[in-house]
């Protein structure tokens, strides 16, 4: 009853393969290169390219159910047919798919595939502030625009157990999740809550539209997908600011807050 984690080593990734290991269940963690995967002890780590699904026949075998990342170089995982088709001969039964884009191919594949799906749609997750990372423990500020634009970030861990309930115990097959933290917070509410964790005042400088997307542009984004991402961030859909509870209807427990995450991540942002 082997689950196979994608995405293993990324934010949500981690929490899936921890808290499978956690519970005891044989959980196979897929990454490009297990030498950096850093993940633990007793887990078992396989190299596979979800761009080559033809390096993905050893990862699946033996495998029941499997976490799905579906967007990364900024594009939606465009061999995601391919990977379904040979999961459900490989002897998947059960699938999380963690979505990243519009509707399109890769929810055609997966809705189209004979086994129980469960599509989650996160909004912002908490770790996106980890991008502030170097300029507070540097200089003490945060650079962002939009400051007062609300959005209901979600924890990390928080998205991977509704994807290791779905896995482990099923019954949400055929669902769609929009998954939110318990409170819609501004740039300027995340930027407090991350200085009471540390014990400092952070500062806070605005940045125009422009030098947001141009910040992406320097870190190689394309175009379509700049337009999109600070689009969302400028103007987000209802859903990205209104609070559901499908974290705590599908675990059991209530979603952590966003002072947890800074309580977490603290001594990241220490200098
Ligand atoms: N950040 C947000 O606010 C937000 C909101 C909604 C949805 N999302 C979606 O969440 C996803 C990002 O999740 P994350 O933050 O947990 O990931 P992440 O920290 O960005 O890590 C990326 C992961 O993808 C894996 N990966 C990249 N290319 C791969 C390939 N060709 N084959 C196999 N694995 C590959 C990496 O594994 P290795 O490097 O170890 O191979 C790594 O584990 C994206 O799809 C994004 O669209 C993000």
């Amino acid at each position: 009853m082997t689950i196979l984690v994608t995405g293993a080593t990324g934010n949500v990734g981690r929490h899936v393969v921890e808290q499978l290991a956690r519970a005891g269940r044989p959980v196979r963690a897929l990454t490009r290169d297990p030498a950096k995967a850093n993940l633990p002890a007793g887990v078992e780590v396989v190299r596979g390219d979800l761009n080559a699904p033809e390096t993905l026949a050893g990862a699946l075998a033996g495998v029941t159910g499997m976490h799905l990342m579906s967007f990364f170089d900024n594009a939606p995982l465009a061999t995601a047919p391919e990977i379904m088709d040979l999961a459900v001969r490989a002897g998947v039964r059960r699938v999380t798919v963690l979505w990243g884009g519009e509707p399109g191919p890769v929810e055609q594949a997966v809705t189209a595939a004979d086994l129980e799906w469960t599509l989650l749609e996160p909004v912002e997750f908490m770790s996106n502030a980890l991008t502030w990372v170097d300029s507070v423990r540097a200089e003490g500020v945060v650079r962002e625009a939009f400051p007062e634009v609300p959005s209901a970030a979600v924890h990390e861990g928080d998205i991977a157990a509704v994807a290791v309930t779905a896995l482990v115990d099923g019954g949400h097959a055929g669902r769609t999740y929009t998954l939110t933290g318990p409170r819609a917070l501004t740039v300027h509410d995340k930027i407090r809550t991350i200085g009471a964790a540390i014990g400092r005042d952070i500062g806070f400088v605005e940045l125009t539209r422009e030098q947001a997307n141009q910040r992406l542009r320097d870190r190689g984004v394309p175009e379509d997908v700049i337009d999109y991402v600070v689009g969302w961030h400028a103007a987000p859909p209802e859903s990205a600011y209104t609070v559901v509870p499908t974290v705590e209807e599908v675990t059991g427990r209530p979603a952590r807050t966003y002072a947890d995450w800074a309580a977490e991540h603290a001594d990241a942002f220490r200098p």
